[in-house]
């Protein structure tokens, strides 16, 4: 879902696109990320017709269908708006540098982000070597969410003092929020 959302010269490959994979692969995606609609829950699977039989059937015992009426804006949005989204992409890239910047200003040991609109970073260095008493407290004594990095994995071990921050809000809110941040050294 964040094929448009890349930085740098790094592009999205799809695995469809490696040779020989094109005939096994489902192809997913939505509009969610690249056309900053998260709410619409409206997305799509390509494939070999063998494999999307497979896809239609089980959605159709799951939710069958939902938003209905957001699918033709969809269909219109990837075919004529494509613009909208290198305009967007750009508008995250100036947001991730703010909250880049500002997280390695903390002296925290950042991961390099080159897709997606998270960035995450090691928070020990701010005396806090665990990321979710850390994130527990974040909102009451700043004002900031954050989400412990260990919630994503069985495997929390490695993880344990890494946070993910979001640059996904508006200007105006990465402002405050990465002047808050600053509080914190
Ligand atoms: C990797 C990934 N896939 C899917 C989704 C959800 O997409 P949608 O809101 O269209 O269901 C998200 C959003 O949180 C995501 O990060």
């Amino acid at each position: 879902v964040y094929e448009h959302l890349t930085f740098g010269d790094r592009p999205h490959l799809s695995i469809a696109s490696l040779p020989g994979m094109r005939e096994r692969t489902v192809v997913i995606s939505s509009a969610a990320k690249t056309f900053n609609v998260t709410g619409w829950k409206t997305g799509w699977a390509c494939g070999p017709e063998p494999l999307i039989d497979g896809v239609r059937a089980a959605k159709q015992f799951m939710t069958f269908v939902a938003g209905g009426p957001f699918q033709p804006a969809v269909a219109y949005a990837l075919e004529h708006e494509q613009e909208w989204v290198l305009r967007s992409r750009d508008s995250f890239d100036a947001r991730r540098e703010l909250l880049n910047s500002t997280l390695v200003g903390l002296g925290l040991d950042v991961t390099r982000c080159d897709g997606s609109y998270f960035i995450c970073a090691d928070v020990t260095s701010l005396g806090a070597a665990d990321a979710m008493k850390f994130c527990r407290e974040l909102p009451g004594r700043i004002g900031v969410a954050a989400v412990p990095v260990s919630v994503f994995t069985d495997n929390t071990g490695p993880w344990e003092s890494f946070v993910r921050f979001t640059f996904c809000k508006s200007v105006e809110t990465m402002r405050e929020g990465v002047a808050r941040l600053a509080r914190l050294s």
